[in-house]
């Protein structure tokens, strides 16, 4: 008897878009194992019908979104035991030694602000895109530091090795029946 496919909801936050078009890369390669449920993150989405989530987020003053925030918050108490997947989407383009650092050091920033009780399988930060019209200028500061540059940082290649590997943790764990 084949089993039934899983029911995952990918839910992002965005600002300027880059989160979504992520979002949509990781989820479209999840269908590979999976029925997916691509959501903006926001009260009306339903948390029940799910077995598994991916939740990610535009990373703005070294936090999510509020839509992402409010989703993974309204998830903690009910998520009982269905596996959980975080990405956050940030300024810093995490190629290179010391930049994968201060990725590390920026998820752990945003992990610290979302619920413990989630304990997702892996929290991943991908390079966005950055504008740098609208940026204070300690926010120019801290990017001419950080060796960053403005424009398009995003790293398909490891965006889709990412999401294969959420979709390989998927198909490995078993259905629990009692979670839905
Ligand atoms: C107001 C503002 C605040 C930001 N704060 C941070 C930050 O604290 N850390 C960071 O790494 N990137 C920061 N960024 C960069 C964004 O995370 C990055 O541009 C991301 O790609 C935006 O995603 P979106 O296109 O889905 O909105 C900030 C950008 C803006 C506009």
């Amino acid at each position: 008897m084949t089993e039934p496919r899983r029911q995952v909801l990918v839910a992002f936050a965005t600002a300027s878009g880059s989160t979504r078009e992520i979002a949509e890369r990781i989820g479209g390669r999840l269908r590979a194992v999976a029925d997916v449920a691509m959501l903006p993150a926001g009260p009306g989405v339903e948390l029940d019908r799910f077995d598994a989530f991916v939740i990610g987020s535009a990373v703005h003053d070294m936090a999510w979104l509020p839509p992402a925030r409010g989703l993974a918050q309204r998830l903690a108490p009910v998520v009982r035991g269905r596996p959980v997947w975080f990405f956050s989407v940030a300024g810093i383009d995490p190629r290179g030694r010391t930049r994968t650092w201060m990725a590390h050091q920026e998820a752990a920033r945003v992990a610290r602000g979302l619920p413990g009780e989630l304990h997702p399988r892996d929290h991943r930060l991908f390079g966005g895109v950055v504008r740098m019209d609208g940026v204070p200028l300690w926010g120019r500061l801290f990017y001419r530091l950080a060796r960053q540059h403005p424009g398009d940082q995003r790293d398909w290649p490891a965006i889709d090795a990412w999401a294969d590997e959420v979709a390989g943790a998927l198909a490995s764990s078993p259905l629990d029946a009692g979670s839905r």
